[in-house]
């Protein structure tokens, strides 16, 4: 699907107009479009109800009418649906184009430009569909939507919004993948292809090798039992202009985790393809990078691993040295999540010195437990960094709830023979906060950092037009470029 910007002065000829309409208000049609009386009248503009029709003359073959709900009501979620339930209704009616009116909507109180961002978003983010993996994958049959403003602040907006879409689809496409096809060393070939895209971008991958000189003991245990080689990727974006910042983000990149010894049981065992989507989220960013500038430097770190079992593999119970001196018992090698991210953290912290770190991973199913699907949980070291999170996730649609990260929580994660333990007292509950407890051991107190688990928010959200359903929704993409263009 293309989107393209056009003129609201006058419609081209085109085989569907689409127009949003807020509830209780008459439609505003473009010049000329005749449709046939008491059309437009006996729709009531309900949020995300549709009416439409052949049009009876004019530039229109066909007009579509996307409510809104009440004007004062209207905000970027709504205007995502509708854009997304235009790019839909585009497909189901068969149509090669189509024309979006969106005349006067920099009017509605989140402003032009964020209606923009909106509206390219439901659109391309509705429209997509992971087909690449059929051996005939069908085309879409609708190729092209134009957005019609003469707004600056819709135009701009449409703009940002088609390169923050097209990076939530590259880390969809990247989750959707099976096991077999993104395995780590594709992960890292997919990274270096996204840093040689542009000047302000590098990358390094390093080998088990290169870990292993490192002291990278936690991550590397994680795929020993494993025929493919865990790789850890670096990638770093330099601002144009001077750098305001350093901020690190590391994903969790498990292209597999079928839980090791401690194995998974087989129900679901296939969604464990998604648990790279974290490191997912990371490479999306960046993808976004190549296009949009931050002032900011950002460093990416991707742990990509598998977690899988032969004779080689992990036992509970045994104790590995982790890149910060620190022992770790694995006393269940399902677990390992943490193990990889705590060598990326400690990697972060020394060769970056990051100012602030988020790392987003898929960490435990006790977050799904909590929250649910439709919230990523957060464990902010700082309220500012909290109420940033809270206020891109709001923004973007993205939806962080705080958790909490008590002393208990860390006490918790002690070991019997090795400093710490990579699992908790199940007595304590809290399952996802002892996660961010063992993690908080790698972070410094100096470094302001969250920890998301989004292994609620990564599959499996409700339908919601442009996200939903049991495949990758992108998550985190978004939110962290609405975090790193607006934070203080
Ligand atoms: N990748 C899983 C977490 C997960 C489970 C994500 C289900 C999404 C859906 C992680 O590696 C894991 O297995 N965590 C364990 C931790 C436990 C052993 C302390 C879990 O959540 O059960
Ligand atoms: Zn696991
Ligand atoms: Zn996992």
């Amino acid at each position: 699907m293309k989107l393209s910007t056009t003129s609201s002065t006058r419609l081209a000829k085109t085989p569907l107009l689409i127009v949003p309409v807020c509830q209780g208000e008459k439609p505003i049609l473009p010049k000329g479009v005749k449709v046939p009386t008491g059309f437009a009248a006996r729709f009531e503009g309900k949020a995300r109800s549709t009416r439409s029709t052949f049009a009876q003359s004019g530039p229109a073959d066909q007009v579509l009418l996307i409510g809104l709900g009440a004007r004062q009501d209207v905000e970027c979620e709504g205007l995502r649906r509708c854009g997304a339930i235009a790019a839909r209704q585009a497909e189901d009616l068969g149509v090669a184009k189509a024309s979006f009116w969106a005349d006067g909507v920099e009017d509605f109180e989140c402003g032009g430009q964020a209606v923009g961002v909106a509206l390219a978003e439901g659109i391309l983010l509705g429209a997509y569909r992971f087909r690449q993996m059929k051996s005939k994958p069908e085309a879409h049959k609708c190729k092209a939507i134009g957005v019609s403003s003469d707004d600056r602040g819709v135009k701009r907006g449409l703009t940002h919004g088609r390169v923050t879409a097209a990076a939530s689809a590259y880390a969809r496409d990247l989750q959707n993948l099976p096991g077999n096809k993104l395995t780590p060393t594709e992960f890292a070939r997919r990274a270096r292809k996204i840093a040689n895209g542009s000047p302000r971008l590098t990358c390094k991958v390093l080998d088990e090798r290169a870990m292993a000189k490192l002291g990278m003991g936690l991550l590397l245990s994680v795929s020993q039992g494993s025929t493919q080689p865990a790789k850890m990727v670096h990638l770093c974006y330099k601002p144009k202009k001077r750098s305001r910042g350093r901020i690190a983000l590391v994903g969790k990149g498990l292209t597999f985790d079928a839980g090791g010894i401690s194995i998974k049981p087989s129900a679901k065992m296939d969604e464990m393809r998604f648990d790279m989507s974290g490191g997912a989220a990371v490479l999306g960013t960046f993808h976004a990078l190549t296009q949009m500038d931050v002032p900011y430097e950002v460093h990416g770190i991707l742990g990509c691993s598998e977690n899988t079992i032969d004779g080689a593999a992990t036992k509970p119970g045994d104790i590995f040295t982790a890149m910060n001196g620190l022992t770790v018992e694995v006393n269940n090698t399902d677990a390992e999540g943490r193990l990889v991210l705590a060598d990326c953290l400690t990697y972060a912290v020394k060769k970056v010195r990051p100012d602030t770190i988020l790392d987003l991973a898929t960490l435990t199913g006790a977050v799904i437990v909590g929250i649910g699907h439709e919230l990523t949980g957060i464990f902010p070291s700082s309220e500012t960094l909290r109420d940033e999170l809270v206020a891109s996730g709001q923004r973007v649609g993205e939806l962080c709830w705080p958790l909490p990260l008590l002393d208990v929580h860390k006490e918790g994660m002690r070991g019997t023979s090795g400093d710490l333990s990579n699992i908790g007292s199940p007595a304590l509950g809290a399952g996802s906060s002892q996660g961010a407890a063992f993690l908080s051991s790698f972070v410094p107190a100096d470094i302001d950092w969250c920890h998301l688990d989004i292994a609620g928010s990564a599959w499996g959200t409700a339908q919601r037009d442009w996200v939903g359903g049991s495949t990758g929704t992108g998550v985190g993409v978004r939110l962290i470029l609405d975090y790193l263009s607006t934070r203080a």
